[in-house]
C-alpha cells in the first residue's frame, strides 16, 4: 500500500519578508481602514498618504494610521513622489476613473474588487496600463492567502483526480439595513459585485475554460441583485455552483470535489481558514489550518504580493493575471445580463 495522500504545503511567502512599500490610499472608507491596519501590522510597508473628497476625513484617516500626508483630493495622492503604489478603495462605479489617475501618473495600482463595473471598463483600464507599462492588480485578496495556494496545488497536481464540482457561497446580511453603497445602482451595488465575486473568482481559479453560465437572481426595488444562483460548466465537464445574497448571512463554505477525493473549506472560505482533504469514504486524510478567520490580517498578503511583483519588475501578478480579472468581469456581465441588472450609463 502506498502512503496516504497529503495536502501540499503552501508556497506563500511571509508578507513580512516582502520589500517595504510606501502606499497612497484613495477613498479612505470601510475597507481602506482594514487595508491600512493590515499594511501596518502585517508588512514592512506603510501608508504614507491618503486622499479623500473631504480633507478632514483624510486627516482623521492618516492620524489613525501612522500619520502620513492627508490630501483633499485623489489627484494629490497619485502626484505625491513619496507614494510608491496606490490603493483604490472607492465604490465599483468609480474604480476605472480613480485607477486611471494612478496609471496616468505612472504609479502602480491595487484596485479593490470588483475591479470595475464591467468587462469593457476593465479592458480600458488594462489597455491604459499596457500603454504606460504600469503595474495593476485586482485586490481579490483571498487569492494570495496560503490556503488558496494549498487548494490550487491540490487541484493542479491531480490529488483530487478529475475535477467534478466546485461549490461555494457568500451571503451577508447587508440589505436593506446595511451600507447604502450596496443598494445603489449608480454605485454599481448589488450582491454579485460585492459578495458573489468571491465564490465566482474561486471557481474561475479552478475551472478550465467556462463554456456555459446559467444564472437566476432576485432584484431589489431599485434594480440591483439581492441574491444570485449561478452554475458554470467548463469544457472538461466540471461544474461550479455559486450562491450569493446580501439579504442574510450564509454558511460561506466551499468544497472542491474530484473523482478521487474532495477538499472541504471551512467557513469563512475566502478568509484564512481550514482545508480538509477527504477521501471517497468520507475519511479525513489531512488538514491544513490556515489560521483564524481574520479578514483584516489577511489583507497583508495582497499588499505583499504587490511589493514582490514590483521588486520583480512585472506588470501583473501570476496569481491573478489581467486575463483572469477580465474573464471574471465577463462572467459577472453575463450573470447580470441573465438576471436583468444594468447600471446607469451602461
Ligand atoms: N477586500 C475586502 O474585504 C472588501 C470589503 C469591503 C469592501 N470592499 C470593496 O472596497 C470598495 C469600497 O467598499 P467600502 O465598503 O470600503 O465602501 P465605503 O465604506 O463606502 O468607502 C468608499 C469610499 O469611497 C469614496 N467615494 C468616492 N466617490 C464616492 C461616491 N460617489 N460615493 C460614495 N463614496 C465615494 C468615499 O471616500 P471619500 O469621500 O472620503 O473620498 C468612501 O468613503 C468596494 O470596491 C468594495 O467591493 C472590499
Amino acid at each position: 500500500m502506498g502512503a496516504e495522500p497529503r495536502l501540499p504545503a503552501p508556497r506563500t511567502p511571509d508578507p513580512r519578508q516582502a520589500p517595504a512599500l510606501r502606499w497612497g490610499v484613495i477613498a479612505p472608507g470601510n475597507i481602506a481602514e482594514g487595508f491600512a491596519a493590515a499594511v501596518a501590522s502585517g508588512t514592512r510597508g506603510a501608508v504614507v498618504a491618503a486622499g479623500s473628497r473631504d480633507l478632514e476625513r483624510a486627516r482623521a484617516f492618516t492620524a489613525r494610521h501612522g500619520g502620513g500626508t492627508a490630501y483633499g483630493s485623489y489627484e494629490e495622492v497619485v502626484a505625491d513622489p513619496a507614494v510608491d503604489a496606490v490603493y483604490v478603495a472607492s465604490p465599483h462605479s468609480h474604480h476605472l476613473e480613480h485607477a486611471l489617475l494612478a496609471v496616468e501618473a505612472g504609479k502602480p495600482v491595487l484596485v479593490e474588487k470588483a475591479f470595475t463595473r464591467n468587462a469593457g471598463e476593465a479592458r480600458r483600464l488594462l489597455a491604459a496600463a499596457e500603454a504606460r507599462g504600469s503595474f495593476v492588480l485586482e485586490a481579490m485578496w483571498s487569492r494570495f492567502l496560503p490556503h488558496y495556494d494549498v487548494v490550487r496545488q491540490a487541484v493542479g497536481s491531480g490529488l483530487l483526480g478529475e475535477l467534478v464540482e466546485v461549490s461555494a457561497d457568500h451571503g451577508q446580511g447587508l440589505h436593506p439595513d446595511g451600507p447604502e453603497r450596496l443598494a445603489r445602482p449608480d454605485l454599481a451595488g448589488g450582491a454579485l459585485l460585492d459578495l458573489g465575486i468571491y465564490p465566482l473568482s474561486f471557481a474561475a481559479m479552478l475551472l478550465g475554460q467556462v463554456d456555459s453560465v446559467v444564472a437566476a437572481g432576485t432584484l431589489t426595488e431599485l434594480g440591483v441583485d439581492a441574491s444570485d444562483s449561478v452554475t458554470l460548466t467548463d469544457s472538461a465537464g466540471a461544474l461550479a455552483r455559486i450562491g450569493t445574497t446580501m439579504r442574510a448571512p450564509t454558511q460561506c463554505r466551499a468544497s472542491v470535489v474530484g473523482t478521487l477525493a474532495r477538499l472541504e473549506i471551512e467557513r469563512t472560505f475566502y478568509q484564512p481558514t481550514t482545508v480538509r482533504l477527504v477521501d471517497r469514504h468520507g475519511h479525513v486524510l489531512d488538514r491544513f489550518d490556515g489560521g483564524l478567520s481574520d479578514g483584516v490580517a489577511g489583507l497583508s498578503f495582497e499588499a505583499a504580493e504587490v511589493a514582490r511583483c514590483l521588486a520583480a519588475g512585472v506588470r501583473e501578478s501570476p496569481l491573478l493575471p489581467w486575463s483572469q480579472t477580465v474573464r471574471i468581469m465577463e462572467l459577472m456581465d453575463e450573470v447580470r445580463r441573465q438576471v436583468g441588472v444594468r447600471y446607469p450609463g451602461e
